[in-house]
């Protein structure tokens, strides 16, 4: 996939990279976001009611194959399971429909974002950047929640760790324009529900926790039985605004189920399959359309300049 030509797009998403590098200093190979993570493989199958919302060719098949990232917060490649920052946990999810053909679900444990647009959030991080957090009050931080109310609420929504990837809902945040095979489009919103259900740990039992207990809750489980995730689209109503990751729908909104997916192995050398894959956040296929969201096209660009960087790093490491 090719980068973007706006320069002022490149010229953010290299600020943004940079920004995050700056908080947690540079860990090459790694996701300067996200940066801990662990990838699982399986299949997805769509629901019978999944060709209502689009004709995307995953939806047509009987299965696709899936590989999966799940990832704690923060560009530090050891942060701790148990470290109140690695929350919201990132699930990144790709159908793999060909060869070299793919469509991606990026999600995070958190319904929303602090800012609208990713120059608001690069203020968000440099502001972050330059605070005493012991007083937030008198930080440049807290002078940014105090004027952004959609951060200010992101900041205090509570993010509970989970007791297992496999026990939390993942969130796409992003509308997305689904279109089914009569051409009828609605604007959709992902949420992947774990069929074991939710469960979260109080601050205490998560403190009590050692800093790999997710990840090697993960492998545990795994080896013995698969992990399924319901795919659903929460959909919105005409009206509803669909390009502001800040503004929720309200909780009435449909919620049409696309499918399952069943996880059954770790992805084979997973340290290096983590550095190669470059997750995408717009779909590129044809039923599912990136919505008008200003976050989607920039985000395409950081990760893949993200990815580029750390793809070669890799390789200079590797001809050392
Ligand atoms: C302007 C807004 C955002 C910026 C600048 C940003 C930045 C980043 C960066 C730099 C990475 C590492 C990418 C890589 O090296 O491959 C990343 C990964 C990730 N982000 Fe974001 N992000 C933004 C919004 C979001 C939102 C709204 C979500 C929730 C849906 C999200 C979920 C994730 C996930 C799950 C990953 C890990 C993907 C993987 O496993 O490869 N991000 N983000």
């Amino acid at each position: 996939m090719p980068l973007p030509t706006d320069e002022k797009l490149l010229a953010l998403s290299q600020n943004l990279i940079n920004q995050f590098d700056a908080i947690f200093g540079l860990h090459p190979g790694f996701r300067p976001a996200h940066a801990k993570g662990a990838m699982l493989r399986g299949t997805f199958t769509p629901s019978c009611e999944a060709a209502s919302l689009t004709r995307a060719p995953h939806i047509r098949r009987a299965f696709t194959p899936v590989v999966v990232r799940f990832s704690n917060s923060t560009g530090l490649p050891l942060v701790p399971d148990n470290d109140p920052n690695a929350n919201p946990r990132g699930l990144a999810i790709r159908f793999q429909l060909a060869q070299h053909s793919h469509t991606d679900i990026l999600s995070h444990s958190t319904d929303g974002f602090p800012t609208r647009t990713g120059d608001e959030f690069l203020e968000f991080l440099r502001a972050l950047a330059s605070s005493d957090l012991s007083n937030i009050p008198a930080s440049p931080f807290g002078a940014f929640l105090g004027s952004h109310p959609a951060a200010l609420a992101f900041v205090q929504t509570p993010k509970p760790a989970p007791s297992s990837f496999a026990r939390e809902t993942y969130f796409g945040v992003t509308a997305m324009k689904f279109t089914n095979k009569d051409g009828v489009s609605r604007f959709g919103r992902y949420r992947i529900v774990p069929e074991a259900g939710n469960d979260h740990l109080d601050d205490a039992a998560a403190k009590a926790k050692d800093a790999n207990y997710l990840f090697g809750e993960l492998t545990e489980r795994i080896a013995t039985g698969p992990i399924r995730f319901r795919i659903l689209v929460q959909v919105a109503n005409d009206g509803d605004v669909v390009d502001d990751s800040t503004i929720h729908w309200p909780k009435d909104r449909a919620l049409v189920e696309l499918g399952t997916i069943e996880l059954t192995a770790a992805v084979a050398h997973d340290a290096l399959a983590q550095k190669q894959i470059i997750f995408d956040p717009i779909p590129r296929v044809d039923g599912i359309e990136p919505s008008d969201d200003p976050l989607l096209e920039l985000r395409a660009a950081v990760y893949l300049i993200s990815g580029r960087r750390r793809r070669a790093a890799t390789a200079a490491a590797t001809a050392a």
